[in-house]
């Protein structure tokens, strides 16, 4: 494939997208919703982030406010999101249109809304073209029916003419996706790209997505409420619970040996093929309302392990060489040492001590 625009090369280090601390908090009338409460990740160039956890968790907060896409109530309220050292979250509003154009695209939730149901589907990825290189609007037809023909639709030619209401929610995935590659990112957000569709189309899409990362060698941050679905292609996966990430490690690892038991029982929620349980076994209660979240873990009205100390936030602490967990327990999973019914002062101190975040 050409490129069509100059993509931002990767930091002398590798890192393509580092996000450090991020706040994304909404004002309402009822209080405020930390949707998004001192998250941090880093994603190499070329590489895959995986970003789980259940609705509601801050999954699409997170990557909206990487786009700049919040909008009121809610705002950045701290943290840094660079990408190759440029610092998103004080780009001018003209810097972050051409990044969100070129180095980064985004595919929504929905892929309904954000297709236009009054212009052909040729159309609108010809003009995604238009506005992001010097090209004629012959050239941008063509270049869209390419990318419709690499994303595997059929007689592309003649689907270019064709109006998104015209195609299955398989087809409409696919435009998406074509219209998110057209500008050859260095960054593809594909946030739940494929919980609408089913499991055929789901495996086509996700096997298409990696074959369009392995040829562009673009970074991908694929965003899911399905660990499975990530276990097959992410580099490294981040739990995300109630605004926080709760696991973070590479994608074996937390596929074989996961730590927290949130991301245990994400697993364990996994049909998996060969094994022939009765009932699958869920995490029990709901996600917290974020405007009444407990005191100390996140996670411990649901927890089968909470124990006294749990009342105190857990640490962010390293719990093997490349696996961090937010949660009390020892990296074997027994208590914590300093006890588990620790409290005030000595449970400050322990999580202090154990954190690996400043
Ligand atoms: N406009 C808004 N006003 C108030 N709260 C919001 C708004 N948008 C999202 N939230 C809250 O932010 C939290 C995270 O949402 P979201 O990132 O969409 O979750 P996920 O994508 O993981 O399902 C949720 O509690 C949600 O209710
Ligand atoms: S800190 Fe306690 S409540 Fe939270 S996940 Fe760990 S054991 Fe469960
Ligand atoms: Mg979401």
């Amino acid at each position: 494939m050409t490129s069509l625009t100059p993509t931002l090369s990767a930091s002398s280090n590798g890192t393509l997208l580092e996000v450090k601390n991020l706040r994304t908090h909404f004002r309402t009338r009822d209080g405020v919703v930390k949707a998004v409460d001192g998250v941090s990740f880093s994603i190499p160039d070329g590489k895959t982030l995986g970003v789980v956890g259940e609705s509601g968790c801050g999954k699409s907060i997170t990557a909206l406010s990487i786009m700049r896409l919040i909008e009121r109530p809610g705002r950045i309220v701290e943290g840094e999101i660079s990408l190759s050292g440029k610092n998103l979250v004080t780009a001018t509003d003209e810097e972050i249109r051409d990044i969100r154009g070129n180095a980064i695209s985004m595919i929504f939730q929905e892929p309904m809304t954000s297709l236009n149901p009054v212009f052909t589907c040729g159309d609108q990825i010809a003009e995604t073209v238009a506005l992001h290189a010097h090209v004629s609007d012959k050239e941008a037809m063509e270049r869209a029916i390419e990318m419709l023909d690499a994303v595997g639709i059929p007689d592309a030619r003649r689907r270019a003419s064709e109006y998104p209401h015209q195609l299955s929610g398989g087809m409409r995935q696919r435009v998406m996706i074509a219209m998110a590659l057209s500008t050859n990112p260095s960054l593809l957000i594909a946030d739940e790209p494929t919980t609408a569709l089913d499991v055929t189309i789901q495996a086509q899409i996700l096997e298409l997505m990696k074959a369009l990362r392995d040829r562009n060698k673009m970074a991908i941050m694929l965003i899911t409420h399905d660990l499975g679905v990530v276990a097959e292609m992410a580099d490294e996966i981040v739990v995300m619970y109630a605004g926080k990430v709760v696991e973070k490690s590479d994608a074996i690892t937390v596929y074989e040996r996961p730590h927290h038991p949130y991301s245990k029982g994400l697993l364990a929620s996994i049909p998996r093929l060969g094994e022939h349980r009765k009932r699958l076994e869920v995490i029990s209660g709901v996600v917290p309302n974020p405007l009444n979240l407990p005191e100390g873990c996140l996670f411990k009205r649901r927890c089968p392990y909470a124990m006294p100390i749990c009342d105190t936030a857990p640490p962010l602490q390293q719990v093997a060489p490349n696996q961090l967990s937010r949660c009390w327990l020892t990296p074997d999973g027994s208590a914590p040492a300093v006890g588990p019914d620790a409290s005030g002062d000595i449970a400050l101190d322990a999580a202090a001590k154990l954190s690996v975040e400043s």
